[in-house]
């Protein structure tokens, strides 16, 4: 649905070659923590290249509604006027995340420490996520969640009075988990120790870092430890955000299985705990290169090239690089499709809690366009039909996923019918120009009455 609930159907078929330069936004990841850290420093951060997709943008009102002056420049230029760690003011009203997930674990983090009381909400794909991950290490700083039964959203946090700083050992691998806790112990005197077993995204410990935090990163036999020292002053940042690799993913799926296709994805960071899809990609044969490689504020970044690629064979992905390409696993399933032999995805239970139950969204859409799909608890294989061979013809429902949208309509660009998504106005939370960005290189996605 678009954000104002109407669904958006679309239909997505055979077209020509893609071809040319695809200027994928900023990296949602980033865009929420450069907010959020920005809201907690002390003076103005000024950022350049913000995602401007509701999820961020919803991050955007709920910092104003904490006391931070968030301005919009114009042309993906903000600036954040924070208020210090601990300067949080309670808010008015109801905080609405939206759809997003990062957003609400992360301001959930960043306010449970501070003695405020919030209430958060989301639309119904959020509302029905689970949030105990979050609350259960929050109540260890002195925080208490009072939520819907299963710890569902709408949900209340009563900010700690007098925090004490944690040592947490992450039970699920998640970079929203590791994050929130490391933003609750912001306000926490003392050092908060989070230990993970599998390294997640590490924007947040990068960044921290950025503004000054006392923040270290060990590998140990117990896994990845980091510790923070409590109470710092943050200094206020001037942030370039680089180019999200979760949507190059998709221009660069979409070029693997069209014919004819060579597409360039300039600019998109390679940070190892982003970057396991490409890795995936090649292992599989696709023709993707890595051009003008370099390292730019720290991380990796690189033009990334796809051509089409017809003969991709499927593979097992290590489940060891699960959390690196963790929101790529559906756009994956696409080229797998596309693939000859099967590709074998396991160690991937996060996938069943993100915006949907991504392997059920998955398999199911793929059944019906003609795609045979294995599934159980926490893995996946697709029987690929070689390049080409999807009869398509079906309508997938996308559950309120941006992900899930999107690579149905990358299907639908390789099937021999055409695909159709009941509703992609999800897709606004995370790639707001993927339907003029798509149609520029030359995919037949089309907007259908609903
Ligand atoms: C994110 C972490 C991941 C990812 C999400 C963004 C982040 O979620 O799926 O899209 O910015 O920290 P989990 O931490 O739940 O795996």
């Amino acid at each position: 649905m678009s954000s104002h609930g109407v669904p958006v159907p679309m239909s997505s078929s055979k077209c020509g070659p893609l071809k040319g330069r695809a200027d994928v936004p900023g990296d949602k990841s980033i865009s929420h923590r450069s907010l959020i850290l920005g809201a907690m420093a002390v003076g103005e951060t000024r950022i350049t290249g913000l995602l401007e997709g509701e999820d961020v943008l919803d991050t955007g009102r709920a910092m104003r509604a904490f006391g931070a002056e968030v301005t919009d420049h114009g042309g993906g230029e903000w600036s954040v006027h924070g208020v210090g760690v601990g300067g949080f003011a309670e808010p008015e009203n109801v905080i609405d995340c939206g759809n997003s997930g990062t957003g609400v674990r992360l301001i959930m983090g960043a306010m449970a420490s501070t003695p405020i009381v919030a209430t958060f909400t989301g639309d119904a794909s959020l509302n029905g996520r689970p949030m105990a991950r979050v609350t259960d290490p929050l109540a260890l700083f002195g925080a208490e969640a009072v939520g819907r039964t299963g710890g569902r959203l709408p949900m209340t946090i009563v900010g700690a009075k007098e925090p004490v700083p944690v040592r947490y050992v992450t039970p699920v691998p998640s970079a929203q988990v590791k994050s929130a806790v490391l933003l609750a112990g912001l306000n926490a005197p003392g050092q908060t120790v989070v230990i993970e077993k599998e390294a997640t995204r590490d924007h947040t410990e990068r960044m921290l870092q950025g503004f000054g935090a006392e923040l270290t990163v060990e590998d140990t036999d117990e896994g990845h430890v980091i510790t923070l020292t409590g109470q710092p002053e943050l200094k206020p940042q001037v942030i370039t955000v680089p180019r999200d690799p979760s949507s190059a993913a998709f221009p660069v799926c979409a070029a693997l299985i069209t014919e004819g296709s060579d597409v360039l994805v300039p600019n998109i960071g390679l940070n190892p705990t982003r970057a396991g899809l490409f890795e995936t990609l090649r292992d599989m044969g696709a023709d993707l290169t890595y051009e003008n490689e370099r390292t730019e504020g720290g991380e990796p970044m690189a033009d990334l090239r796809a051509r089409y690629s017809p003969n991709m064979k499927g593979i097992e992905v290590p489940p060891a690089r699960a959390a690196s390409m963790i929101d790529e696993y559906p756009v994956l399933s696409v080229v797998a499709a596309n693939a000859s032999g099967p590709t074998v995805m396991r160690g991937v239970k996060e996938l069943r809690v993100k915006e949907s139950d991504r392997i059920d969204a998955m398999a199911t859409g793929l059944r019906a366009n003609g795609v045979e799909v294995e599934d159980g608890p926490d893995w996946w294989i697709v029987q690929g039909r070689g390049m080409g061979n999807v009869q398509g013809g079906a309508e997938c429902a996308s559950h309120l996923d941006h992900r899930i949208a999107m690579s149905f309509l990358v299907l639908g660009m390789s099937t021999i019918d055409p695909v159709r998504v009941d509703d992609a106005g999800p897709v606004a939370t995370s790639f707001p120009i993927f339907e003029p960005l798509m149609a520029k290189l030359g995919a037949k996605i089309t907007r259908r009455n609903a």
